[in-house]
């Protein structure tokens, strides 16, 4: 196996599904026999839930990490359901970002904490939260690539342009992934054709399409692709995760 490859899901925009696609891709690599870890950088703390673990109960949180509070190691857990270690989040790391400010290398404090348990992984997924904040900066700081879902409307291209502005230079598109997808609305395929004729290769040949498993398996605490592994939903994260371990071999 080669180097760990961290990937950071983002899109500054809430609710295309970037929570969803982290979850079920870190439990689509587990099921693939790949040693992963999440990390929930989102003060909601959406994937920490979706991942089966309670984010009220969590001793230590990606907000101990980033202020140096406490190590990687003993603030991650472990998604029993989904068979991927995680680094839980919740509202505490709403405050996060006016402590970091006054710290030394405020940008990269989520990479330095990473590199001491990087070499334990193939993969490390880190969710976003729907800004372009400090947080953020440090999920693209830590990573080497970032896959941005996107939801098929009008304003996707919009989103991808704003989005690559803000980025990190060196930083690489591993892709968009089309979310939320219906093959009968005619927006929906039309922006998908322009996706992919603006970004070509870039785009993820797998649609997730809009499929209500994926919405209600985050109240189960279990990721889609476990819960239930043969909707329409969890087949698309099987097989984007495919995707992406053909492209890495
Ligand atoms: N492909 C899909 N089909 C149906 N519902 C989805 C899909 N992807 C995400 N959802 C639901 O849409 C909402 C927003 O998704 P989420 O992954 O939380 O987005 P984000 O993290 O970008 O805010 C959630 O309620 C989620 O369960
Ligand atoms: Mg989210």
């Amino acid at each position: 196996m080669s180097a760990t490859q961290v990937l950071a899901v983002v899109n500054q925009k809430g609710g295309v599904g970037k929570t969803t696609t982290s979850v079920n891709l870190a439990a689509a690599f587990a099921k693939a026999g790949r040693r992963a870890l999440l990390i929930d950088l989102d003060p909601q703390g959406n994937a920490t839930m979706g991942s089966g673990v309670d984010k009220r109960a969590a001793p230590r949180t990606v907000y101990h990490v980033l202020l140096g509070l406490s190590e990687l190691a003993a603030a991650r857990t472990r998604s029993e359901q989904g068979g991927f270690d995680l680094v839980p989040a919740n509202r505490e790391l709403a405050g996060a970002e006016v402590e970091l400010v006054e710290l030394p290398g405020r940008e990269s404090r989520l990479k330095s904490a990473l590199e001491r348990v990087i070499a334990e992984y193939d993969f490390v997924l880190i969710d976003c939260p729907p800004s372009l904040s400090l947080l953020t900066v440090n999920a693209l700081t830590a990573a080497q690539r970032v896959l941005i879902p996107m939801q098929c409307e009008y304003y996707a291209l919009a989103t991808i342009k704003r989005v690559r502005a803000h980025l990190n230079p060196q930083l690489e598109i591993a892709g968009l992934l089309r979310t939320m997808y219906d093959p009968r609305n005619t927006l929906s395929q039309q922006v998908s054709q322009q996706l992919e004729v603006h970004f070509g290769d870039k785009v993820y040949r797998t649609l997730v399409p809009r499929n209500v498993r994926l919405a209600e398996a985050p109240s189960y605490g279990v990721p889609a692709v476990l819960w239930d592994a043969t909707s329409k939903g969890a087949q698309a994260y099987l097989a984007l995760a495919s995707e992406i371990l053909g492209g890495a071999a």
